[in-house]
Formats: C-alpha cells, sequence, structure tokens
C-alpha cells in the first residue's frame, strides 16, 4: 500500500493536519514520529483516518510514491534540522520536503540551498490556525519554486479554510441585506464548507511562505495587543467590568471590527473562574508569553528598514509584562494610577458619557488595527523588494481571510484595495482605509490623550498614532537629525533646494561644501 503525502511529528498540530489530509477523498496519508508509540496511538485513536504508520525516515520513504512529498511538522530549529536530515538520507531527487513549521524565513532560505544541493525540494509553506485550524482548514503561505508549488497545491489546496465568496456591494458600498425568506432558502441551500476561495496561494519563491507568515503573527501580535489596550481603557478608563467588556466586544464582532481576534476576546472576557467565582481575567498573571515570531517580525523589519512600530511595541509589551523586578522597581513612582480590580467602583460618569466613550475607543481601535496591518504590509513589500519575491499583497490578504489567526472582515477590504491597485504604495492610499482613517483618527487622539491623562499604558495605540502623524507630516524632524549628525560626525545631508551631498565645517568657520 502507498501512500500520497507523509506527516512527521505528530504532535497536536502535525495529527491534526494528518487527519485534515486524510480526510481528503482518495488521499492516504503516512505519519512518522521519533516517538513511534505516540504515532501509533494518533493512529489507533483515529482509525477512521486510515494512517500508515512508518517506524522509520527509511520505511516512510518506502511507503510513499514518487515523487514523494512530506510535510514536517517538528518545532523550529534544532528539530527541524534533523527530521530534513533524516529525509534527505532516505528521499530522491524531485521529492518534495515541506517545513509547516512556524521556521525562521532565513533558515528556510538556507536549507533550501542545502536541500537543492541534495537534489531534494524544500518548501517552507506558513501554516496558521491553531490546533483547531490545522484540523478544519488553516490558512497557508507558501514558498519554495514554481514547479514544487504545482505539485504541492493539489495536495494543499484541498485542506486548506475557504473563505466565503464576497457579496457584491451595491452603490452605496453595502452589502444588500437578504430578504428573510432570501436567509432562510440560503440556510437550507449553503454550500459545504468545502465551497468557498481556498485560504492557500504561493507567495513567492524560497524564504517567502515562512516571511509572510512571520508577518501574519507580527500583525497577530499588534491585533492583540490593541485590543488588550482597548480592554484597558474600558475596564480602567470607563469602570466597565468584564462582562460588560465582553458584550461591548461581542456587539464591536457585529461591525466594522468583526474579527476572530475580537470575537475570542469576548470569550475570555464572559468566562468566570470556577475556583473562585471571579472573572477569569483577573486570576491571570499578568505577564504574556511569547514564542518568538513577533520579535522576528520586529528585528526583520529593523534589518529592512521598514516602520513598524506598532508591532515592535507589542513586542515589548510583552516583556515588559514579564519583567517582574522591572516592573516593582515602579511602584514608588508618582503619576495617576487606573484602578486595576474588577471591585472597584466606576468613574462617576453618566451612562451617556459611558457610551460615547465606549464608541471613541472603538474607533480607536478600528484606526490601530488598520494601521496595525498598514505597517506589516508595508514590511512585506520591502521584504519582497529585498529578497526578489513576487509577492502579491491582496492575494496575501485573501488568504488571510479564513483560516488564520488574524481573520477579520475588513481583509476582504484590503483585497478590494490591492485588486483595484495592485502597485499601491501603502493601504492608507486606498478610498476605504483613507476616509476610514479621516474618520476615526480623532477618536484614536482621543483615547491616547484620555489615556495619558489618567495613567493607563496605551503602547500600542500611542505608536499607531505617531505613525499615522508620522506618515502625514509635511516635514519630519530628521531634517535636525541630520543636522545633528553632521556636526558630530560628519556624515553629510542633502538639502531642500538643490541634489547633492553637503557638509557644513561645524569647527571651522561654517561654510558648506560639497562633497
Ligand atoms: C497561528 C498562530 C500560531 C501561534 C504562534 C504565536 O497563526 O496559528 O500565530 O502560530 O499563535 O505560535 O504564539 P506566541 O504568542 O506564543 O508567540
Amino acid at each position: 500500500m502507498t501512500a500520497d503525502v507523509g506527516v512527521i511529528g505528530t504532535g497536536v498540530m502535525g495529527s491534526n493536519l494528518a487527519r485534515n489530509l486524510a480526510g481528503q477523498p482518495g488521499t492516504r496519508v503516512a505519519i512518522y514520529d521519533r516517538d513511534v508509540d505516540r504515532a501509533r496511538a494518533v493512529a489507533a485513536a483515529h482509525p477512521e483516518a486510515e494512517f500508515l504508520v512508518a517506524t522509520s525516515p527509511a520505511e516512510l520513504a518506502s511507503m510513499l510514491h514518487g515523487p514523494r512529498v512530506a510535510i514536517l511538522m517538528v518545532n523550529a530549529g534544532r528539530a527541524t534540522d534533523s527530521a530534513i536530515g533524516d529525509l534527505t538520507a532516505v528521499f530522491e531527487p524531485g521529492d518534495i520536503i515541506v517545513d509547516g513549521g512556524n521556521s525562521l524565513f532565513t533558515d528556510t532560505i538556507e536549507r533550501g540551498k542545502a536541500a537543492e544541493r541534495a537534489g531534494v525540494e524544500f518548501v517552507g509553506v506558513g501554516i496558521s490556525g491553531g490546533e483547531v485550524g490545522a484540523l478544519t482548514g488553516p490558512s497557508m503561505m507558501v514558498g519554495g519554486t514554481e514547479a514544487a508549488w504545482r505539485r504541492l497545491r493539489p495536495i494543499l489546496e484541498p485542506i486548506a479554510a475557504k473563505a466565503e465568496i464576497q457579496a457584491p456591494e451595491t452603490d452605496a458600498g453595502e452589502v444588500p441585506k437578504p430578504t428573510p425568506e432570501e436567509a432562510l432558502q440560503e440556510s437550507s441551500a449553503r454550500k459545504p464548507e468545502t465551497a468557498g476561495e481556498p485560504c492557500i496561494a504561493h507567495v513567492g519563491t524560497d524564504g517567502a511562505g515562512h516571511f509572510v507568515k512571520m508577518i501574519h503573527n507580527g500583525i497577530e501580535y499588534a491585533d492583540m495587543q490593541l485590543i488588550a489596550e482597548a480592554y484597558s481603557l474600558l475596564r480602567d478608563g470607563a469602570g466597565l467590568t468584564p462582562s460588560q467588556i465582553a458584550e461591548v466586544f461581542a456587539q464591536w464582532n457585529e461591525g466594522e471590527l468583526e474579527s476572530y481576534l475580537v470575537e475570542v476576546t469576548a470569550e475570555v472576557l464572559t468566562h468566570t473562574d470556577s475556583a473562585t467565582g471571579r472573572p477569569f481575567v483577573d486570576v491571570v498573571v499578568d505577564s504574556a508569553g511569547a514564542k518568538g515570531t513577533g520579535a522576528w517580525t520586529v528585528k526583520t523589519g529593523l534589518d529592512l528598514g521598514a516602520p513598524i512600530a506598532t508591532i515592535a511595541e507589542a513586542v515589548f509589551a510583552r516583556s515588559l509584562s514579564a519583567a517582574a523586578v522591572l516592573r516593582s522597581s515602579g511602584d514608588t513612582l508618582d503619576g495617576p494610577r487606573p484602578s486595576s480590580s474588577a471591585d472597584d467602583a466606576a468613574p462617576s460618569t453618566t451612562s451617556a458619557e459611558r457610551d460615547a466613550f465606549v464608541d471613541t475607543v472603538r474607533q480607536a481601535l478600528f484606526a490601530g488595527k488598520v494601521l496595525a496591518y498598514v505597517q506589516g504590509l508595508h514590511e512585506i513589500a520591502v521584504g519582497a523588494r529585498e529578497y526578489g519575491w513576487d509577492t502579491d499583497l491582496g492575494e496575501v490578504a485573501r488568504i488571510w481571510r479564513a483560516g488564520c489567526i488574524i481573520r477579520a472582515r475588513f481583509l476582504d477590504r484590503i483585497a478590494d484595495a490591492y485588486a483595484a491597485e495592485p502597485q499601491l504604495t501603502s493601504l492608507v492610499s486606498a478610498p476605504y482605509f483613507r476616509d476610514s482613517l479621516n474618520e476615526t483618527q480623532q477618536s484614536l487622539r482621543d483615547v491616547v490623550v484620555r489615556a495619558a491623562t489618567v495613567g493607563i499604558p496605551v503602547p500600542a495605540l500611542s505608536s499607531a498614532l505617531a505613525y499615522y502623524d508620522g506618515i502625514r507630516a509635511p516635514r519630519s524632524s530628521a531634517a535636525l537629525v541630520q543636522g545633528q549628525r553632521d556636526f558630530f560626525g560628519s556624515h553629510t545631508y542633502g538639502r531642500v533646494d538643490r541634489p547633492g551631498t553637503f557638509h557644513t565645517l561645524w569647527s571651522g568657520d561654517r561654510s558648506e561644501v560639497e562633497l
């Protein structure tokens, strides 16, 4: 019996992806794990998948028909390298090794070169959606060669998440609401999950798949931090309880802010700790973990010179949250302190004032999220230029519409913006985003001012505002920085009135020389 695809690594992600593959008609899946008992247990727990269990890389190779395709679902780093080593030893020219983990894209580029020398194709695929997504349909960002993509597409496309096909818009930009009868008909005739646009694309060669996935995660960090700051503002700035805030988020999830992360936020805030009866959010230690993809996004942004301050602030906010000793050193510092307990009395505001503030926070969150996407997509554009990838940003937005963690309603808008103007320099120039930012920027300002006044840290919202003002400023303060650099280091500068490179003789007669 031969298998169509192999999956190496049978942890939760690996076994769920293998089950998803095995659920596709006519697809036979072989699984292998260094811990053979774990692979056997997965096969025993899911007899419907009819997995073939390999007990060694060589046996896996013998089970797969050629050209072979094996997907690595192991930890990034050393585990990935050793799995690649195991497979290249038994694979033949033309066979494909897919790395479906969260690998650093520069590692993927290097691994691709090494695999090429061994005659094997190596393809990095960013897979988003967590454990559930792996089983029911993830979003997949594929790198590697065109030829490998042609070979992988029939295997991976069927297991990808499917995004709803967009309804046509009316002239007023609104999606027409179905009549109750139409809604009934539609629900009974609803297409199975297999319908829709598959959330998978070839986003460029070599490490492009992992690069785009890395930026997905960077945006994920920013999105989560912005939501958390909105929560702080509602809790400590407006005195709402977690369950009230859950209702607010659930309501926001009905509008332009609709997204998986907003939905999840409402769920978490609704939850009550069974041991204490307190809101779950109040019994969790306020120190956030991170596996590193956010930091990679920031380091890469620095290397590329791509300004992604909101993503960086989100990463640093997690670092600060985890720096217990540093945080305790701030105990004696003066300034207003927001209340942080659910039992604290709400500030004395009328309900109308409170409703107005809630709506201001909604608009500020929307502006912040748009600006985080603007930054992330810009980093992709800069990275694609640097590494020579033909990455289509509209396509990236399209495949993020379902299955992945940052799936959100406005990704349709992003996809539309790039479809209308593929060479769009920045999303802020697209009419919908320009108009939305023009409408919401004042709210972003208002909440940043309010947060500063009452002492609520909102680094992501603040940096989003600074980015917004930075890109619209007719002239930046960098002119002064250039003057300083030239003063102490003869670093030279350009002039606004004529081309060329100049230096002022600061320690001499202060005349200017052209270099
Ligand atoms: C996904 C997620 C997934 C995970 C990351 C980030 O797209 O499915 O991004 O990759 O959430 O591991 O986790 P950290 O928050 O721990 O860095």
